[in-house]
């Protein structure tokens, strides 16, 4: 039986292990122990995993002790691929599980990735290290034979979209790519039993800029309707309303206005800006739709500052009730979230914030109380409301209870991505 061997037990890696484990030997490695001692119980703290993928997977082994990596067939690296704070990208994960798997690797052994980078990673980082580490071989032509000593690589991006129950690993398209025509078949082998179709990229490169234009893409089509969304606000027209209206075009692709947080989207497109003037190329586009989706929360804060103005309501001490505050709706993440970014601004201003969640797993954030359920919240009491992330198992409880929360006389609510009906908010993208 293969023994493969999973490293990052994260939002990619831990799902992947799973499905693979039904059929094959699966290593589950981690280097967080906490992490482990949870999914050795079964427990996902993601919530992206049920109790019944963990039980289907038969043969799995979650360990943070690399001794249990040794002779692995696969190693599949699904490891955090972030931006330094000067937005370049930060290797350095990626770097330290590659240095794990060298050491690990045996002849013949296939190294995959799946964590986001950019063009030529793979073969410019990764491979090297490998070499250097193991004394063998990369094995990167297809002359050469199924048994040649040395290991083989392959760049297979993963398109999991988390709090997405639809396009899971098993239900779409799986891109691969390999170093040689054997690796693209041991490869294809893996995968074909848990993904629904496969396409084989024509290259390790042509698969690694295939994922970052996807993200890259998506940020500026967001970037995009967020500056129309700018414009239209001055003019007076509602943005939600032109994109219905324009919508009843064929070929008119429908994006929404909002904060762009996590650390895909708003990642992305940095590595691949960085590979391009890495190579004598400043991209304009791709940096303008960045720093558009990054203004947002500034963009928003001002105009609530402004409706505070308008209404005559005091700003300094004013009572706001925050609701969601994940990175995107239905997931437990608050990593690079855009709505926490606009709370500690809001709090820079000395307003008083708290904050309603039913999803996240944290019970404070910024050491605001998290309210996980309206139970506890004082009634007629909010100066604002403002709904940024709502989770959709939990739209209609807030539909027919938020008003009994803000103050009856003069109150404000703030409806960044237009849950309520036009009419009901003073604001909305
Ligand atoms: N989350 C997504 O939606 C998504 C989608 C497509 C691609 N990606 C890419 O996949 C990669 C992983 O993302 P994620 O969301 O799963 O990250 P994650 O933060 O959810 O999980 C990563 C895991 O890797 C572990 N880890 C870090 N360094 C390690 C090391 N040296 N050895 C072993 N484990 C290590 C962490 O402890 C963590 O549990 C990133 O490159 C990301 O850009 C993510």
């Amino acid at each position: 039986m293969m023994k493969i061997a999973v490293i990052g037990m994260g939002y990619v890696g831990l799902p992947l292990a799973l499905l693979l484990a039904k059929k094959n030997y699966v290593i589950g490695y981690d280097i967080n122990s906490d992490k482990i001692k949870q999914l050795k119980k079964n427990i996902d703290h993601t919530n992206e995993v049920k109790k019944k993928t963990f039980n289907a997977a038969k043969k799995i082994f979650f360990t943070n002790d690399p001794v249990y990596l040794k002779n692995a067939d696969f190693f599949i690296i699904a490891v955090p691929t972030p931006i330094k704070k000067n937005k370049e990208p930060d290797l350095k994960l990626l770097k330290k599980a590659t240095i794990l798997v060298a050491r690990n690797i045996k002849n013949q052994s296939v190294v995959i990735l799946e964590s986001t980078v950019y063009p030529g990673t793979t073969e410019s980082i990764c491979v090297p290290i490998i070499k250097k580490i193991s004394k063998l071989n990369y094995i990167n032509k297809d002359s050469l034979k199924n048994n040649t000593k040395g290991f083989y690589c392959g760049f297979c991006p993963e398109r999991v979209n988390p709090g997405d129950k639809k396009h899971t690993i098993d239900k779409i398209t799986k891109v691969i790519s390999g170093s040689n025509k054997h690796a693209i078949i041991k490869i294809k082998n893996l995968y074909k039993n848990i993904c629904k179709k496969i396409y084989i990229s024509s290259s390790i490169k042509t698969a690694e800029a295939a994922k970052i234009i996807e993200n890259t893409q998506r940020d500026i089509n967001i970037a995009l309707i967020n500056e129309l969304s700018k414009i239209f606000k001055l003019l007076k027209i509602d943005t939600r309303e032109v994109i219905a209206t324009a919508g009843t075009k064929w070929n008119f692709s429908k994006f929404f206005p909002g904060m762009v947080g996590g650390h895909c989207i708003g990642v992305d497109p940095y590595y691949l800006t960085y590979k391009s003037k890495n190579v004598g190329f400043k991209p304009n586009v791709i940096l303008a739709g960045r720093k558009i989706n990054d203004g947002m929360s500034n963009y928003i804060l001002k105009n609530i500052i402004k409706i505070y103005k308008e209404k005559h309501i005091d700003l300094v001490k004013s009572k706001i009730l925050f609701v969601g505050c994940s990175f995107k709706e239905n997931v437990t993440d608050t990593r690079n979230s855009k709505s926490i970014e606009l709370i500690t601004k809001l709090r820079k201003l000395k307003t008083n914030v708290d904050i309603l969640d039913q999803v996240i797993n944290e019970n404070k954030i910024l050491d605001i109380k998290v309210f996980k359920s309206f139970k506890n919240l004082n009634q007629n009491y909010y100066d604002t409301i403002i709904f940024s992330v709502i989770h959709d198992k939990f739209k209609d409880t807030l539909k027919k209870n938020y008003k009994k929360y803000l103050k009856s006389d003069k109150n404000i609510i703030i409806d960044i991505n237009s849950f309520l009906p036009k009419q009901s908010s003073d604001f909305r993208l």
